[in-house]
């Protein structure tokens, strides 16, 4: 499987020019990412990256890649990140990782997002991984009766848990906040349950990307599948 997840990334960095601003994802695939980004900048590559989470910042100082932040430079050209589900529109479920905050803001401000994956990633439905809903502790039960309102108008239903750490403590973000990881099984309009849940004023941020993923690099036991999103970035 570790296989799998550098071939995705390797092909990824095929897309790479000198001069390029790139954002840089979080979780295992997007660790092998850092990693051959870090080999090619060893070797002359000019690029400079902004990473998605404390962890790949860390990665990347170790490997050698140059970074800014979104405060510095204007737009990324290119953000290369794992994901947890890839449906065929390449809407995604995020956040398994607990990095989908600025994970989101990264890709957002990307002119492309490829995603890079294993394909046991790709699925014709989401909600299969339990869905993250980022939140803040303050209120956090009216948060909760939100979010299942948000679910029950948009057909969908499950058990929800606050995230706890390996340490059994609560998994607390980058940004200092909760998540709530949500059992859905299907999500037939994601569209529709994204647009609810960024509605409720506890919520900070959830892990379906909607229209953000340009393509979709899936490395399978029969080589690689890249797979272009149809409709323009944004919508
Ligand atoms: C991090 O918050 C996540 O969005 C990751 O991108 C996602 O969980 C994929 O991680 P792996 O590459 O480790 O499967």
């Amino acid at each position: 499987m570790d296989q799998l997840k550098r071939q995705a990334a390797a092909r990824a960095l095929a897309d790479v020019r000198d001069g390029m601003q790139l954002g840089l994802g979080t979780g295992s695939t997007a660790k092998h990412f850092v990693e051959l980004l870090g080999e090619r900048v060893r070797a002359g590559l000019k690029v400079i990256g902004v990473p998605t989470s404390e962890a790949t910042r860390l990665d990347a100082l170790r490997c050698g890649v140059p970074l800014t932040t979104l405060d510095e430079i204007d737009h990324l050209d290119i953000t290369v990140d794992g994901a947890d589900e890839i449906d065929p529109e390449l809407n995604l479920i995020k956040g398994g990782g607990g990095a989908l905050l600025r994970e989101k803001i990264v890709a957002a401000a990307s002119d492309r997002m490829i995603v890079i994956a294993d394909d046991t990633k790709w699925v014709p439905t989401l909600g299969r991984f339990p869905l993250p809903v980022e939140v803040i502790p303050f209120g956090l039960g009216a948060t909760r009766r939100a979010i299942e309102k948000a679910f029950a108008q948009c057909g969908v239903s499950g058990q929800m848990a606050v995230r706890k750490g390996t340490d059994g403590h609560v998994f607390v973000t980058d940004g200092g906040h909760w998540i709530a990881d949500a059992q859905l099984e299907k999500i037939e309009d994601p569209a529709r349950l994204a647009t609810a849940l960024s509605a409720i004023p506890g919520v900070v941020e959830h892990g379906l990307f909607i229209g953000l993923a340009s393509s979709a690099v899936l490395a399978g036991g029969e080589g690689i599948r890249v797979i272009e999103r149809r409709k323009p970035k944004g919508d």
